[in-house]
């Protein structure tokens, strides 16, 4: 339902006075509907019809015969205001959402592919609290992708190889800590942050230390079996803990392709660029000059022969491009690294790869935390004051249960729901504004069930089942008599649902999660208006009524999930 303005183009272009192209660029959604759902402005043919637009509206309107779907046509001081048939919208509108169920507004699979790279957070280490937004604008972007008819290859491009892994093994050979197999099968990601730790504070004392981390990243990297048997400890330490959360997050990935992937992938990459003479020797190191670009050169190799952060995405991008054979590959990862994205990217375009094209980085912007003087400042990861993901969650979960606990002490599975609630809320919170702003994070107004918050929007949706439930029975369209749907707070609520396609589309050409985020807001704004206005049960209406909050919940259940909130039904 989204060609009302391309049926209005075609019949004012039949009365001769407009071309239905031209009609239709000028064709607005009026802000108050009393001017009609559609408005055509008439000022632009005053000149060549030589009348006042007045009047031309005036004479048009009478000759336009009105397509299926609208009531009437006015003129207004110059425009042509046209009015939706309340009626037919309901009718048409929920048909379709009977029909399609949750992928209503979804489009079908369009043959594309599209790579998603995010979360891929630097092992060795938990997942801090700040590695909530590229996690979560991923998970986000990855169903929206999906519902716009991509097949997504979701990938997290864990960060198990360089110099951190030789830090660790520095400092977990210096505190003689024990290398037989069980020790370090049972290894955790606690005792690495703890090791993270006491090696940057060992750094103070001792700058040479960095040196050594170096040194034994190069032994790793040459193939060293003891070195190799610890990182397969730190990494698999690391990796089960990071599935906890992840599962508990509802975030889920197709490829673990971390950069220690790509070791074998990247001496093809630096014999390629040697063969195109792209890369030149610079301060005994290996790079590719970018000068024509703006750019820094590009590190490739070290002077002790390590490769780089870079080298690692260059050989990533070429095999996600042979094995994936994707459309569109996103970076998903924050602001601070966008130079290093289009300096790979034009190495890229120097290869010879024209589709450098098709890859785009996706940034956003800090999650900002009050300090005791009341300062909004970023968290810090290496000293260890960050907060960490889980504690967040954790904390999260913690004071939506002393909610529950409060108001409705004997819900069945309160802490699954209240972790799910609290989650949300956290998601919620940093999904609702454009990605590329700072995120301010605070408990109350995150947490609150007022607001632009996940726990009001998940608040609609537990209202709209509860009404269901309440009823007994399954509401059915043969049973709805659509004229009892055209009182205002239905009619304004059924609205909402028809821009859902519309919505999406937006989110998925402008990688905003936000449009959606804003949108459930939206739902949830006009479904509480309507339960809050349009008694349900008990009424005359009850049937149709019942079957609109059906299908406000199907739309609001999916906008959830594409945003990667948990829909919970009761709480
Ligand atoms: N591991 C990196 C970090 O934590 C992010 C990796 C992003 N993805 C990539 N292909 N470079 O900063």
């Amino acid at each position: 339902m989204n060609s009302f303005d391309e049926e209005i183009a075609k019949a004012v272009a039949a009365t001769g006075a407009f071309d239905a192209g031209q009609a239709k660029k000028l064709i607005t959604v009026p802000a108050d509907t009393e001017h009609g759902n559609f408005t055509l402005p008439c000022f632009s043919l005053a000149r060549s019809l030589h009348k006042a637009p007045k009047l031309i509206a005036e004479e048009l309107a009478p000759k336009i015969v009105l397509p299926t779907g609208l009531s009437k046509v006015e003129a207004v001081s110059g425009y042509l205001n046209f009015f939706i048939d309340r009626k037919f919208l309901a009718n048409s509108i929920l048909a379709e959402i009977d029909k399609e169920g949750l992928s209503y507004g979804h489009i079908s699979p369009n043959g594309k592919t599209v790579c998603i790279d995010y979360s891929s957070p630097n092992i060795g280490k938990e997942l801090a609290f700040h590695h909530l937004r590229s996690t979560m604008i991923g998970n986000s972007l990855s169903r929206i992708y999906k519902a716009s008819g991509y097949k997504v290859e979701r990938i997290n491009h864990l960060g198990d190889w360089g110099t951190a892994f030789g830090k660790l093994i520095v400092m977990y050979l210096r505190e003689k800590l024990p290398t037989d197999k069980k020790t370090l099968d049972a290894l955790t990601v606690k005792e690495l942050n703890v090791l993270y730790a006491s090696f940057s504070k060992a750094c103070e004392a001792e700058p040479g230390l960095e040196d050594e981390a170096r040194t034994a990243f190069s032994k790793l990297e040459s193939g060293d079996e003891f070195y190799r048997t610890l990182w397969t400890a730190f990494r698999a330490a690391t990796l089960r803990e990071l599935m906890r959360i992840y599962d508990m997050m509802g975030v889920s990935f197709d490829h673990y392709t971390g950069e220690s992937f790509y070791e074998d992938k990247m001496p093809a990459v630096i014999e390629e660029l040697r063969k195109k003479g792209l890369m030149v020797r610079s301060e005994e190191r290996d790079v590719v000059m970018l000068d024509e670009f703006d750019l820094p050169p590009c590190l490739i190799r070290k002077s002790d022969g390590s490769t780089l952060y870079a080298t690692r995405d260059l050989a990533a991008a070429i095999y996600r491009k042979k094995e994936y054979n994707f459309d569109k590959s996103l970076y998903v990862v924050d602001l601070g690294q966008a130079l290093h994205f289009k300096q790979v990217f034009h190495v890229l375009k120097k290869m010879g790869r024209d589709w450098y094209t098709d890859m785009e980085h996706i940034p956003f912007g800090v999650i900002l935390q009050q300090s005791e003087d009341g300062k909004w400042e970023k968290g810090k990861t290496r000293t260890g004051h960050a907060k960490l993901l889980r504690d967040v969650i954790e904390a999260a979960q913690a004071k939506i249960l002393a909610f529950i606990n409060e108001k409705n002490p004997d819900l069945e599975n309160k802490e699954i729901i209240a972790r799910e609630i609290g989650i949300s809320a956290i998601t919620f919170n940093d999904l609702k504004n454009h990605r590329l702003m700072d995120v301010k994070f605070d408990w109350d107004s995150a947490l609150s069930f007022d607001g632009a918050t996940g726990p009001y929007v998940q608040n609609a949706h537990v209202r709209l089942c509860s009404i269901m439930r309440k009823a007994g029975y399954d509401a059915r369209i043969e049973d709805v008599d659509f004229a009892l749907l055209t009182d205002e707070s239905a009619y304004e609520l059924i609205k909402t649902l028809t821009k859902k396609a519309e919505r999406i589309r937006q989110a998925c050409e402008t990688d905003e999660p936000s449009v959606l985020a804003q949108y459930s807001l939206e739902i949830a704004e006009a479904a509480h208006k309507f339960i809050h206005d349009d008694r349900v049960l008990g009424s005359a209406e009850e049937k149709s009524r019942l079957f609109l909050v059906k299908s406000t919940q199907i739309v609001l259940e999916d906008v959830l999930n594409l945003l990667g909130l948990f829909p919970v039904r009761v709480m």
